[in-house]
C-alpha cells in the first residue's frame, strides 16, 4: 500500500474560535482526513504568547479538542494531541531558532500586528511565534498545511527555514505546502470587512462565535455591514461585505458562489442576512450539542489525548533525533 502524505495543522485554545477558524481551517480538515495522515495539534504553546488566564487556557484545552471531534474529525483515523505534550516541538525550535535571522521576525505582518495590539508585552515568545510553528510542521515532515491565508508568510518562512536547514547540513526535512480553501480562506469582520474576523476583535458584533446561539448569530448578521447598492453580487472588491456574507453562505450551506448569488436575485438585503444567519445557525447548532455531550465524557476526551500524544511524539523524535545527530549533538549511543 502506498503510503499517505502526512498533514500537520493546529489551531491555539484562545477565546472562543470564530466562525473564521472553523470556514478557514477546521472545516477543510474534516475532508482532508481520508486522504492524509493527518496530525491535528492544539495549539496551547503558541497561545501564551499573548497573555492568558492560566484556568480559562486549561478549560479551552478540551472545549477545543472537543470541538475538533465534533466538528467530524475522527479520532481514530486523526492524530489528536496538545503541543505542550510533546517536548519535541520547544526542542526544535530552539534549534531553528539558530538559523532563523531577527530581521526575518520582525518583517512579519502578525508580529507587527500583535506588537501594536498588545504593545504593553512584546515578549520573545511572540517574535518567536513562526519559528514554533515551523518546528510544529517539520518535526512531522509534513507535506501539506491547511490553514487560512492570514498564515501564509508563517508557511513561506517555515519553507524557507526548512530549506536553509537542509542545504546547512543535508536533506532532513519535507518542504511543506500551503493548502487554502478556494472560499473562505479569509472570513473579514461583520463590522468592517477590510479586516480579518478575528477571536479577538475590537466590535464583538463583528465576529460569530462557534458558540453563539442562533439569536445571536441572527442579530449580529441583521446589523453586519452591506452597502447602498441593494444588489446581492459577489464582487470583493467593491462590495466587501456582501461578497463576506455570499462566502460565509456559500460555505455553510455547500453551495457554490455563483448558486448562492443567484438564489438571491432581486432580493433585498434583509432577506439575504436573515437566509445567512440561518444557514450559520444551521450548520454550528448540531456541532455546540456534539461537543456539549463530548465535554460531558472527560474520560474519553483524556484517552484521545493520551494517544494522540503518545503517536505523536513516536514521530517527532524520530525527526528530533535526526536534527541532533546531524548538527553534531553527542547522543551516547542512541
Ligand atoms: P489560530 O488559532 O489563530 O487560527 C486557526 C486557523 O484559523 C484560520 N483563520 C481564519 N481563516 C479564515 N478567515 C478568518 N477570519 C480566519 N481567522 C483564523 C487560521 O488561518 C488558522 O488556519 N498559528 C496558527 C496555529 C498553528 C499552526 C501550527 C497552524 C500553530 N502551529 C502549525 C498550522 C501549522 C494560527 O493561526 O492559529
Amino acid at each position: 500500500m502506498e503510503e499517505k502524505k502526512v498533514l500537520y495543522s493546529a489551531v491555539q485554545p484562545t477565546n472562543n474560535l470564530t466562525i473564521g477558524n472553523y470556514v478557514g481551517a477546521i472545516r477543510n480538515w474534516v475532508q482532508l482526513q481520508d486522504e492524509y495522515r493527518c496530525y491535528y495539534a492544539i495549539a496551547n504553546m503558541h497561545a501564551i504568547t499573548v497573555r492568558q488566564d492560566p484556568a480559562a487556557l486549561r478549560k479551552n484545552t478540551l472545549q477545543l479538542l472537543a470541538l475538533y471531534i465534533a466538528c467530524g474529525i475522527d479520532p481514530e483515523k486523526c492524530v489528536l494531541y496538545v503541543q505542550s505534550h510533546v517536548p519535541c516541538h520547544a526542542e526544535l525550535a530552539w534549534v531553528l531558532n539558530t538559523i532563523t535571522y531577527v530581521g526575518e521576525m520582525e518583517r512579519m505582518t502578525q508580529f507587527k500586528d500583535k506588537s501594536a495590539r498588545h504593545a504593553e508585552n512584546i515578549n520573545m515568545g511572540l517574535m518567536d511565534y513562526p519559528v514554533l510553528m515551523a518546528a510544529d510542521i517539520l518535526l512531522y515532515q509534513a507535506d501539506v498545511v491547511p490553514v487560512g491565508i492570514d498564515q501564509r508568510q508563517h508557511l513561506e518562512i517555515t519553507r524557507d527555514i526548512a530549506i536553509r536547514f537542509n542545504n546547512r547540513y543535508s536533506p532532513t526535512f519535507t518542504v511543506p505546502e500551503g493548502i487554502y480553501g478556494k472560499v473562505g480562506a479569509k472570513i473579514n469582520d461583520l463590522q468592517d470587512p477590510s479586516k480579518k474576523m478575528s477571536k479577538s476583535g475590537d466590535d464583538p458584533n463583528g465576529a460569530i462565535f462557534l458558540s453563539d446561539d442562533r439569536d445571536t448569530v441572527i442579530r449580529k448578521l441583521r446589523r453586519a455591514v452591506t452597502d447602498s447598492e441593494a444588489c446581492v453580487r459577489y464582487d470583493p472588491e467593491n462590495k466587501p461585505g456582501v461578497s463576506n456574507l455570499l462566502s460565509i453562505y456559500s460555505v455553510m450551506t455547500d453551495k457554490s458562489i455563483e448558486e448562492s448569488q443567484k438564489e438571491f436575485e432581486g432580493k433585498g438585503y434583509g432577506e439575504f442576512k436573515l437566509a445567512v444567519g440561518e444557514a450559520v445557525a444551521d450548520r454550528i447548532e448540531p456541532v455546540q450539542a456534539e461537543q456539549k455531550r463530548l465535554l460531558a465524557d472527560k474520560g474519553y476526551l483524556e484517552s484521545v489525548l493520551k494517544s494522540g500524544a503518545e503517536q505523536a511524539f513516536r514521530t517527532a523524535r524520530k525527526t528530533l533525533d535526526k536534527v541532533y545527530r546531524k548538527i553534531g549533538f553527542y547522543q551516547g549511543d542512541r
